[in-house]
């Protein structure tokens, strides 16, 4: 038995390929490095989709349809009531994607990826008192989403900092949330709740939940001379810390580079701060390496996508309890894809356990 399923390969896939040692992903064929900042999350759908959908609209048919769906998913927002909005971001996103009836074909597909991108944007204004922004089907995909955020057109940077951080989560091997969806996939149960386990895998602080407590770490250490005893005292006692370690990297994270750059890019927005929390998270990431490199001398543990997913997302407007949402945004591709693939070639999902309890009694 392998604790963790650690190094057992499950699945072959054509959409992504981790190597932890060299860290470096290729997303279909393409180099991360390659991929962004140049491409929309729309250039993304048609790269990993391709060859799933056998109707798969092209370019600007692509970025309509993705209008049209989103537009669709906005007529479910009315459903949103105080009870909804008495949850966690994530936890009304997962109740309001459970409205949409499974399938496998291309509309549900199309209608999944707008959900998070829609519903998110809603649940935060309703959450501060506004009235939710209705999408726009000529806006690309994240300058809706911006749009329906802010209530104003996004700048150009912001613009290529959300696609780019769409593009950077989109697919990631057979992390847990994907694995989630292919397991619910194999059973042939749809789209639909393939996506409702994936998400609730991704929510969890080992997975996409990490993001919105690195802020919070950020906010307890306070002061770059302050890093070093705080994440030390943190370690010592038990603590993980959020955006540093990777069950296949054993090297730096290369979507953290990623994402840097594209917060970089973003350096000149408006947002007071901006430069001061860089700066903090710059001597964190140093301090916190530092740390885990004498808490865990066996291990390498460096910064994972989830520390500058943090910075970038705030910088982007959007609140921490809600970056899990965000994540789904961008995952959801690859996780549409995968299950398409799973079920092109399905066997269903089912290992074994062993039984290490207490044996029954025979009968007599
Ligand atoms: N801070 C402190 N210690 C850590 C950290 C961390 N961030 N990550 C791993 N360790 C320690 C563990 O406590 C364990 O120590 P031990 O051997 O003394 O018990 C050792 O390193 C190995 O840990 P495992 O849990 O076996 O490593 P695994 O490969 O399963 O962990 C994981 C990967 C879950 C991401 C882990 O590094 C972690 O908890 N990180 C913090 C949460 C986080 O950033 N999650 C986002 C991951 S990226 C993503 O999912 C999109």
């Amino acid at each position: 038995m392998k604790s963790g399923l650690e190094d057992v390969i499950a699945a072959e896939t054509v959409l992504s390929d981790v190597d932890g040692r060299a860290g470096r992903l290729v997303i279909r064929g393409r180099s991360l490095d390659d991929l962004v900042p140049q491409s929309t999350a729309e250039d993304c759908v048609e790269l990993l989709w391709n060859g799933f959908f056998g109707d798969l609209p092209q370019g600007e048919a692509l970025r309509k349809a993705l209008g049209t769906a989103r537009l669709q998913v906005f007529a479910h927002v009315e459903a949103i009531d105080g009870a909804l909005l008495r949850l966690s971001p994530v936890e009304a996103l997962r109740a309001l994607m459970a409205r949409i009836p499974d399938g496998e074909d291309l509309q549900p597909a199309l209608l999944l990826l707008a959900a998070p991108a829609v519903f998110t944007p809603a649940l935060l204004r309703l959450k501060r008192g506004e009235r939710p922004v209705r999408p726009d089907p000529d806006l690309s995909h994240s300058a809706d989403i911006l749009r329906m955020l802010n209530d104003r057109r996004a700048e150009a940077s912001e613009l290529a900092g959300l696609d780019t951080y769409l593009v950077t989560v989109s697919d990631h091997g057979l992390n847990a949330s994907t694995f989630a969806a292919r397991v619910v996939a194999s059973t042939w149960a749809g789209l639909t709740s393939s996506l409702l386990a994936a998400l609730s895998a991704l929510k969890g602080p080992l997975h996409g939940g990490a993001p919105g407590p690195v802020l919070d770490m950020l906010d307890a250490v306070a002061t770059a001379d302050n890093a070093e005893a705080w994440l030390d005292a943190a370690v010592a006692g038990g603590e993980r810390l959020m955006g540093f370690g990777h069950r296949i990297y054993r090297v730096r994270d290369p979507r953290a580079d990623a994402l840097k750059g594209a917060l970089k890019r973003m350096e000149n927005s408006q947002r007071e701060g901006g430069n001061e929390r860089l700066k903090l998270a710059e001597a964190v990431e140093n301090a916190a390496i530092a740390v885990l490199k004498r808490h865990k001398p066996g291990r390498t543990l460096e910064t994972n996508v989830e520390f500058y997913t943090a910075l970038l997302l705030e910088e982007l407007g959007f609140p921490r309890e809600a970056f899990t949402c965000v994540f789904a945004m961008g995952r959801a591709m690859g996780w549409i894809a995968h299950c398409r693939e799973q079920m092109a070639e399905n066997r269903l999902i089912r290992p074994q356990s062993r039984y290490v309890g207490p044996k029954g009694k025979l009968a007599a």
